[in-house]
């Protein structure tokens, strides 16, 4: 049995202040939450900060991102080894606005998966369609694209211990929510993807859904079969949409 994980995707909000109130108020509710892993998600400077508050509690740490390089002279770069120090688990690489707002390409991504893991951290990889390719009827196509760069790169084992994000750009932050059937679908078929190589690997692997997951549609979604869970961009700043969500998960 997968264990659901749901992660907060802060993006870049908050403040010292803001950080320690949201943290408080998930503190305070997390013996609420069922079977879920929960995470968290800052940006990189509030990490340690994040790491601290988190002390006695299993919410998991994640970045929002991090370099394909080890060391070096990257300026203003974030290495792999430099996000375990602070005890970060995960590492989201590929989000939908890395890729369109930053350049980053499958091969750039594959290549900061394979850092993230090389470096003991578990990366979790966005995958997703924007609008037009819905409407062309690509989407099936753009998702394996992005996640055959990372298979190709990696080898198939390299998705066990991993976590794949199935994100639909026009989802992301619009209110518009894939329905439940629509985001299985894609789901369905990564998972029918991933075991054409081994079938292990796909019964191991979570799939989560993130576009505009809220306390009220969480529970629909995350009912379904394929869905393992969730990665949270907006609702994740509200400690009671956010433990909402956590407890929606099976
Ligand atoms: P929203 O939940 O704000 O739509 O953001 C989703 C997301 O991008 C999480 O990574």
């Amino acid at each position: 049995m997968r264990q659901p994980l749901v992660a907060g995707n802060w993006k870049m909000n908050g403040s010292a202040r803001s950080i320690e109130l949201l943290l408080d108020g998930i503190k305070g509710s997390l013996a609420s939450v069922g079977r879920a892993e929960v995470a968290v998600c800052p940006p990189y400077v509030y990490i340690p900060m994040v790491a601290e508050l988190l002390q006695d509690t299993e919410v998991a740490l994640g970045s929002q991102n991090l370099s394909q390089h080890q060391s070096g002279a990257y300026t203003g770069e974030i290495a792999a080894s430099m996000l375990l120090d602070f005890g970060c688990r995960y590492a989201i690489v590929g989000h939908s606005e890395r890729r369109t707002l930053y350049g980053e390409d499958d091969a750039l991504v594959a290549a900061k998966y394979a850092a993230a893991r090389a470096a003991g951290l578990r990366p979790i990889l966005c995958v997703g369609e924007i609008l037009e390719e819905r409407e062309q009827g690509v989407t099936e196509d753009v998702v394996a694209r992005q996640l055959d760069a990372v298979i190709e790169l990696e080898g198939i084992e390299a998705l066990a211990d991993g976590v794949i994000a199935y994100e639909p750009v026009w989802a992301i932050g619009t209110g518009k929510t894939a329905s439940p059937q629509q985001a299985q679908d894609v789901h369905a078929f990564i998972r029918q993807r991933i075991a054409s190589r081994s079938g292990a690997v796909a019964e191991q692997v979570r799939i989560l859904y993130g576009g505009s997951v809220k306390a009220a549609n969480a529970a629909d979604l995350f009912a379904m079969p394929d869905i393992d869970g969730g990665l949270i961009g907006g609702a994740s700043l509200d400690a009671g949409e956010f433990i909402a969500i956590c407890q929606a998960a099976p």
